[in-house]
């Protein structure tokens, strides 16, 4: 089939939903490390990893020939029955999580881990209200979809009851300041209602994303984390850390990001990166938990597939040997220190913001992100795009990355932004 033939297929037989990226469509080829190549045979140096997911690099042979010795062995066999790399890869992800967490679920995708975590979260504490922030994203599930701040994603139907959502704490663009001597103004209101559910004996339910990455790579800075534990500890919040962008060392400095702002979550959701493109996710959880829910029936026909496990068994490993925690944080303070110096002066950028490898440039307008996005696919770089009103262009690229790779990002940018 040839360019036009494929692209007539997705306009005319696809759900109206399945939108490209851009007006003439990325077709690929074919990709390997930190490259994508078109089917024109263009080569692009691919910062956005499959949104955030690819992280060790397309094709990775160490991951590929895990995968195939796994086909070799068997590929599928579901829930019912038990097989060896599971059972491991489940004792290396606990320990990776911390002491405090000693049970999981695999699924097969970020949305179902949080659908999961809420389901598991109402059942342990018998309450139904979740908080959400309101340029939060957490998936495409009806529950997921809704517990969504970002309104734009949500379907035209009825919303589910009793989801509340917060300010999001964009605290840079803030004109109270009030955190800095005392509680933070968005915070506040939410701990009425916080001290509402108290009063009836029940425990407010909160999902937070660390870094809100298709709200637009916004990062909550630490005093604000530090409060929010606080006021978690008051009102004895059950907290959700959906960690399906920022977990796998894609923050820097840390495996999670409730790891890296001191968050201390009831559940940890996964999903993304966890192998490196193969569908699975995981939902990780405590012993107190646990014990609640004990009688609950769960099952899912693909969740923790062999094949996706033996990815993610190889994930972990590679981000061991390669330093990638260390690597991530240096690489990316240096990255964002450079978008800064370079184009924080320029009129059409608002700000630059980011943590580990996801950077985000907020434009002032939607009409400059696209231009931005369009101008650097013709010189070869693909991002991504996110904020409420599609203003921010996302810069997350495999965690394999190198300086030069970055470099040659920023090179892209400055002919990009003339
Ligand atoms: C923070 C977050 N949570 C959940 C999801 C949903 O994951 P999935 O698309 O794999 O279902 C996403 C997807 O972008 C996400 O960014």
């Amino acid at each position: 089939m040839n360019s036009k033939e494929i692209s007539d297929i997705f306009n005319s037989k696809f759900a109206p939903f399945v939108r490209p990226y851009y007006g003439d469509p990325l077709i690929v080829s074919k990709a390997e490390g930190v490259h994508i190549w078109d089917i024109d045979g263009k080569k692009y140096l691919d910062a956005y990893s499959g949104v955030a997911t690819v992280s060790m690099g397309h094709s990775n042979k160490r991951i590929n020939d895990a995968v195939k010795a796994q086909m070799d062995r068997f590929g599928h066999i579901s829930y019912i029955y038990r097989f060896e790399p599971a059972a491991e890869y489940a004792s290396v992800l606990l320990n990776k999580c911390g002491g405090d967490y000693s049970r999981l679920f695999f699924t097969n995708s970020g949305s179902e881990s949080v659908d999961l975590a809420i389901m598991i979260a109402r059942a342990a504490t018998a309450s139904e209200s979740i908080f959400t922030f309101s340029e939060g994203y957490h998936g495409g599930t009806f529950l997921t979809k809704f517990s969504t701040g970002l309104d734009t994603w949500h379907a035209k139907i009825e919303a589910p009851p009793e989801i509340f959502y917060i300010t999001t704490p964009e605290c840079v663009t803030c004109r109270h300041r009030t955190c800095e001597t005392s509680r933070c103004i968005c915070l506040n209101k939410a701990c009425e209602k916080f001290e509402q559910l108290n009063r009836k004996g029940l425990r407010p339910i909160m999902i937070v994303e660390p870094v809100l990455g298709v709200g637009g790579i916004i990062t909550p800075p630490l005093h604000y984390f530090k409060m929010l534990s606080e006021v978690i500890d008051e009102y004895n919040v059950f907290l959700i850390c959906d960690e399906v962008q920022t977990g796998f060392g894609r923050v820097g400095g840390a495996f999670f990001g409730f790891q890296k702002f001191g968050l201390k979550p009831d559940i940890v959701c996964m999903g993304k990166a966890i192998a490196n493109g193969y569908p699975l996710g995981a939902v990780v959880f405590k012993e107190e938990t646990s014990e609640k829910v004990k009688d609950m029936l769960h099952f899912s026909t693909f969740g923790g597939n062999p094949l996706s496990i033996a990815a993610a068994l190889e994930v972990i490993k590679l981000i061991d040997e390669m330093d990638i925690l260390n690597v991530v944080e240096e690489n990316g303070r240096v990255f964002l220190r450079d978008m800064r110096l370079f184009f924080e002066e320029h009129t059409a950028v608002k700000r630059i913001r980011g943590a580990g490898y996801s950077v985000g440039i907020d434009f002032e307008t939607d009409d400059e992100a696209a231009a931005a996005l369009n101008a650097a696919r013709s010189e070869g770089l693909l991002v991504g795009i996110g904020g409420r009103k599609k203003n921010v262009i996302r810069v997350q690229p495999p965690l394999t990355f190198t300086t030069d790779n970055f470099h040659e990002t920023v090179e892209i940018f400055k002919k990009v932004l003339k």
